[in-house]
């Protein structure tokens, strides 16, 4: 990565709450842009409204880093929230590449790393799955394939692209961990359908670390699995988050529950995906937090 500020957006979010101390210490320049800063916290804090990027804020900066999004989970599944799902990620990385091609090519950021997710995976059952795999079939699939098309078209400005295709994030403070902590410690922990699927998570740590790798190796191009090393199925979390918060896992969500609460989104918790972190491991990432006893001690012990 060339010298200068990286962009970043989603840094109010779950992995950028992490990821922005982590970058700062550093001493890291950033650009931070949020749909909620205000005018008198530029220049580090940028406003903008979730989709235009301004070729401006990307000027001269060494990187950009593109998180944010409508969250998948939280609320019900309308059809106005999957679009805004969709729009929130395809549009924005369509207009966050445009906005770079806006700027003359000294000035561009050398690399974009955008997110991505293993919902591109699909419901593959045992299949061991790497980032050569083809996609999948549903909405997360469809929407990761067309969300890393969009981040692909940078390449033919120069610039270097990284799709992170994050498992799902352990951490205490947010996303699914918490929900299914708070679950728990109401007595209402259990396994979600037949419990077999495979579960493919990443401590939120490691998923900083392993975001920083696809900022800085300049070997790295393309998708990028962000998931521990060591995937387990539904039961074997169940059973581990129940020993690690000392409750009963005895409660079983149907099949049919889950996919009645969260329609066409049902089978990124219901579908198995067995991805492994092939290219992470290759380019030399350690994980802090590879086996899921220690990172669910790690947060919620
Ligand atoms: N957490 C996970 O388990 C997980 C798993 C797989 C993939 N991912 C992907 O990784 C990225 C980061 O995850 P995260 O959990 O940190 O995300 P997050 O906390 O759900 O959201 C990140 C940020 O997105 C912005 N945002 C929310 N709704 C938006 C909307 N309708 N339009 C535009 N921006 C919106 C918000 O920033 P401002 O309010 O500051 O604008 C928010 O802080 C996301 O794209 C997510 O899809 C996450």
């Amino acid at each position: 990565m060339k010298p200068g500020p990286i962009w970043v957006s989603g840094a109010t979010g779950l992995l950028g709450g992490r990821l922005v101390p982590r970058l700062r210490r550093d001493d890291q320049a950033l650009r931070l842009v949020s749909r909620s800063a205000r005018p008198d916290q530029r220049p580090e804090h940028i406003r903008w409204d979730g989709v235009r990027a301004d070729p401006a804020d990307l000027r001269s900066t060494s990187a950009a880093l593109h998180l944010s999004g409508e969250p998948v989970f939280g609320g019900l599944p309308t059809a106005a929230r999957r679009r805004r799902i969709w729009n929130s990620r395809i549009d924005s990385t369509r207009a966050l590449v445009e906005a770079i091609g806006d700027l003359p090519a000294d000035e561009r950021p050398d690399t974009l790393v955008c997110a991505s997710a293993v919902g591109f995976y699909g419901d593959r059952g045992d299949e061991f799955l790497d980032e050569q795999s083809p996609p999948g079939e549903g909405f997360l699939a469809e929407l990761c394939t067309a969300w890393e098309r969009e981040a692909a078209q940078v390449e033919g400005l120069g610039v270097r692209r990284v799709s992170l295709r994050f498992g799902i994030v352990l951490a205490r403070e947010g996303g699914a961990l918490a929900l299914m902590a708070r679950a728990f410690r109401l007595g209402l922990g259990g396994r979600l359908g037949s419990g077999r699927q495979w579960f493919p998570w990443v401590h939120i740590d490691d998923a900083v670390e392993l975001t920083l790798l696809a900022l800085s190796n300049e070997e790295l191009r393309g998708p990028l699995n962000a998931v521990s090393p060591n995937p387990v199925t539904n039961l074997d979390l169940t059973a581990n988050l129940g020993q690690v918060l000392r409750r009963p896992t005895l409660l079983a969500a149907p099949a049919f529950a889950v996919r009645a609460a969260l329609g066409p989104l049902a089978n990124e918790l219901l579908g198995s995906k067995r991805v492994r972190g092939a290219a992470a491991g290759a380019a030399g990432a350690t994980w802090r937090h590879g086996d899921l006893d220690g990172a669910l001690t790690a947060e919620l012990a």
